[in-house]
């Protein structure tokens, strides 16, 4: 049976904007209550305003998620605002354009610390909550298919991707029992500003990965949040918004060799 999603609290990370502001406005047509961050307000502001017109309820925390309690302080708002949380999505994340070789320690760290670390410390810290609270929940992670494959210049945050990825497995498994669902989500080239913040991180913003993706490949940030919104009232393990991508991750878990060959190092 479906999840009446109606009056419960969903926390999104990274909400002002693209996967997260998509996925907040779609949770409140479903009736949820949402409380959304990042580092910008304006953009949070639009994000609740859209809701609000649309008859919905929401508030936006301005915090960086790289800081330490900050998913306290994100939690403790959300639950003194709208009330205990069901459902957390920590979404927010970079990317970085850069061959391996040439990342340094610290771009690395720097990578890991929003998409990995912080995605740990907001999991960890929400499913303490919904242990002690004993009514369940969901936990889900915005990681990627490159969480299955990596491509040329993409293998740092590939690897952040990998981890997100790895975690939520764990959790899922550890959880279950407890009724906790966790899923990882798995967007493709998605039309954001992702794009334009990943190049401006690598000092190279005349390169945009999205300007060299086939059209085929290419999404709707509404298309990943209706698929987030889906499984939320059917909870499953995994949000794939592209079956063609999926299939080739398990293509490429068999034939390695042959998936090496087909992807071409297009970076420049
Ligand atoms: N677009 C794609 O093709 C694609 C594909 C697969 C996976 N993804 C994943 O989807 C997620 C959302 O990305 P998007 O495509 O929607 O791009 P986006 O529009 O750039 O969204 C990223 C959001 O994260 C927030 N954020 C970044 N660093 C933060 C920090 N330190 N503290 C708090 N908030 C922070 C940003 O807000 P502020 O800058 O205001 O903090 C922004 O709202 C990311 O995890 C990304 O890796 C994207």
């Amino acid at each position: 049976m479906a999840i009446d999603l109606h009056g419960k609290v969903l926390v999104v990370t990274g909400g002002g904007t693209g996967i997260g502001a998509e996925t907040a406005l779609a949770a409140a047509e479903a009736g949820m209550k949402v409380c959304l961050c990042g580092r910008r307000m304006p953009p949070l502001e639009e994000t609740v305003a859209r809701i609000e017109q649309a008859g919905g309820q929401a508030i936006a925390v301005k915090l960086d998620v790289t800081d330490q309690e900050s998913e306290s302080h994100l939690l403790d708002t959300a639950e003194k605002e709208l009330g205990p949380v069901w459902a957390v999505f920590a979404n927010a994340g970079r990317g970085l354009n850069r061959y391996v070789n040439e990342t340094s320690d610290a771009e690395m760290k720097a990578l890991f610390e929003v998409n990995f670390f912080a995605t740990h410390r907001l999991l960890a810290e929400s499913a303490r909550r919904m242990l002690a609270h004993g009514q369940g929940g969901h936990l889900l992670a915005c990681a990627s298919c490159l969480s299955r494959f990596a491509i040329p210049k993409h293998g740092g945050y590939a690897a952040t991707k990998a981890s997100q990825d790895m975690l939520c497995q764990a959790m899922r498994l550890e959880l279950k029992p407890h009724g906790i669902h966790v899923s990882s989500v798995h967007p493709i080239t998605t039309r954001t500003e992702f794009f334009e913040v990943a190049a401006e991180h690598s000092g190279n913003s005349d390169y945009k990965v999205i300007d060299d993706a086939p059209k085929l490949f290419i999404q709707s940030s509404r298309r990943v949040a209706n698929a987030v919104i889906r499984c939320l009232r059917r909870p499953r393990p995994e949000v794939w918004t592209s079956r063609i991508v999926r299939m080739a991750t398990a293509i490429r878990c068999v034939f390695p060799t042959l998936f090496d060959r087909k992807v071409k190092d297009t970076a420049r």
